[in-house]
């Protein structure tokens, strides 16, 4: 049950927040955690603790009565989504007006739903979005931390030249060199070695069975696994579940009380609870963390929050689109759903981008390469309280879009030229052959030196954290987990050292 009172609270169980409760409880702080997801441990009537991305149960989505899976149509068709009963699933998609943010909801935040890739930025690129971060300090020292503490590792090279399972990632890096562009291969937190027996057919299959976006059985060192195990193993920290955090009051004496709303899986409300703490740490997320300090900004809870809470978002500039392969490029019917390459064309003066190169796991060859495209889009949204809903909701146009779209498409035509190749047309629904309706990777609304210090400390108030992907200013250039994870272990080194944080 929840306590009435704990020293150290920490909102979600994401990147951020794993990395903030393992460096308490080390420390020796009692920490709480609170997480409006489920602790996903228990089998469902099939055996399985998650269901795939072909056969779609309740487990999927967070409350939706159909599915609504990234790649909407194939051949046009509708085959991709299914109709669920609503449920405390694992995976988000909010759907504000002009974008749709997937997210993860469960112990451990996106590492559950997420693509495994752990990829460092570009330096210079580092410099460019955090240049009040020390750089030599990050890639020396924070950036190992978090690889280590995350459990990254590389793929065996030659394995990756013979294996079944990247067929379609070797096609695509044919058609990347024929354009004379360059490759990279990505490291993860996918256990190579055990997708090389899912394919020796030794083990049971995960990553090569179409489980992703809706969660792995096997082989993912998500943070339930790594951080969040070695956080509970420090013996003072504990994880209340089905907990999601409404309101922060600050009392007279500077302390903060939560209000925390109880569930079931079902939506069921059971309770409405208060729990108060001394430090607060913010992990619930770019579109969380913002949310919960716009709100206690605009309804006169947390007065002194700056104007710069709520601003300063971005999509990482996500676009997706697929090719048409010939039809003598088959990649086969076997997909490893954790990428391994991307085209890294990142140093193009005009339209830089980092593309991956993402799986189509429907277990069936579909003679089309797909890819999610990470350009440097410099539009940003931004977050405004609708008291009706009592909620922040974003504000982002659909033309704010249009900047990764030229990006992804200057990149993609040259690669088409140079193959003889098209685009698909048949995968988003209706005839575009962009995709930038979507994005894995909301990134800022609480941005590092803006909203908060140079350490996450939220301005205007003491003992108030943000630790997430909410400080992060719209764009990583790569995908933003292992900077989110390295920003974090920079951060609350500072603040244990420094803010007197203890029990
Ligand atoms: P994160 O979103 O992980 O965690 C926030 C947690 O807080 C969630 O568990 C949420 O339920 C909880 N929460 C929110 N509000 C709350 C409240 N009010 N009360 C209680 N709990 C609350 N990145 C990458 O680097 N490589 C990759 O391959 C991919 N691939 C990918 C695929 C898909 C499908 C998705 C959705 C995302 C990715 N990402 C990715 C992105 C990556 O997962 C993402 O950037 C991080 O998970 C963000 O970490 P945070 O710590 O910011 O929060």
């Amino acid at each position: 049950p929840l306590p009435d009172y704990s020293p150290a609270v920490v909102i979600g169980t994401g990147y951020g927040a794993a990395v903030t409760a393992l460096r308490l409880g080390e420390a020796g702080v009692p920490t709480v955690m609170l997480e409006m997801g489920q602790l996903w441990n228990e089998a469902g009537p099939d055996g399985k603790v998650f269901c795939d991305m072909l056969k779609p149960d309740r487990r999927s989505m967070w409350f939706k009565k159909r599915t609504e899976a990234p790649l909407a149509s194939f051949l046009w068709l509708d085959i991709a989504n299914h109709d669920i009963d609503p449920y405390a699933g694992v995976l988000d998609r909010v759907n504000y007006g002009g974008m749709s943010v997937y997210v993860g909801r469960g112990v451990g935040g996106g590492s559950l739903v997420n693509g495994a890739m752990a990829v460092q930025p570009k330096r210079s690129y580092f410099e460019e979005i955090l240049p009040q971060v020390d750089a030599d300090e990050m890639y020396g020292k924070y950036y190992p931390r978090a690889n280590a503490g995350l459990g990254v590792n590389h793929i065996d090279e030659d394995w990756f030249e013979t294996c079944k399972s990247y067929q379609f990632a070797r096609v695509s890096r044919k058609a990347a060199q024929k354009t004379g562009l360059k490759t990279t291969f990505v490291p993860s937190v996918y256990d190579f070695d055990y997708m090389k027996q899912e394919e020796a057919g030794t083990v049971e299959r995960s990553a090569l069975a179409s489980e992703v976006i809706y969660g792995n059985n096997h082989g993912k060192r998500s943070l339930d696994k790594t951080y969040l195990a070695a956080a509970l193993g420090t013996g003072h920290v504990t994880i209340q579940t089905l907990s999601e955090v409404r309101e922060i009051i600050q009392q007279q004496d500077g302390t903060y009380t939560l209000v925390v709303r109880e569930s079931d899986a079902l939506g069921n409300v059971l309770s409405t609870k208060h729990l108060s703490t001394k430090y607060l740490f913010l992990g619930a997320g770019s579109l969380g963390s913002t949310e919960l300090l716009v709100r206690a900004r605009d309804t006169g809870r947390l007065p002194r929050l700056s104007e710069a809470v709520g601003q300063g978002w971005g999509t990482n500039g996500n676009v997706m689109l697929g090719r048409a392969n010939h039809v003598w490029d088959t990649t086969g019917s076997l997909e490893a759903g954790m990428p391994a390459l991307g085209i890294d064309d990142w140093d193009n003066p005009t339209h830089p981008v980092f593309a991956e190169i993402a799986p189509v796991p429907a277990g069936l060859e579909t003679w089309a390469s797909l890819y999610l495209a990470i350009t440097k889009n410099p539009e940003r949204g931004h977050f405004a309280y609708d008291a009706a809903s009592d909620s922040a909701k974003l504000q982002w146009t659909p033309d704010q879009g249009q900047p990764s779209i030229d990006a992804a498409k200057s990149l993609f035509d040259r690669i088409n030229k140079a193959n003889s190749t098209i685009y698909r047309y048949d995968l988003f629904g209706d005839t575009r052959a962009f995709e930038n309706r979507f994005t894995y990777h909301p990134l800022g609304g609480l941005v590092l030196g803006d909203a908060t210090d140079n350490y996450g400390r939220v301005k205007g108030y003491r003992n108030l954290y943000v630790m997430d992907g909410s400080l992060i200013p719209g764009s990583t250039g790569v995908n933003p987990f292992v900077t989110i994870t390295a920003l974090a272990e920079r951060n609350i080194e500072r603040v244990i050292a420094e803010d007197g944080v203890r029990a």
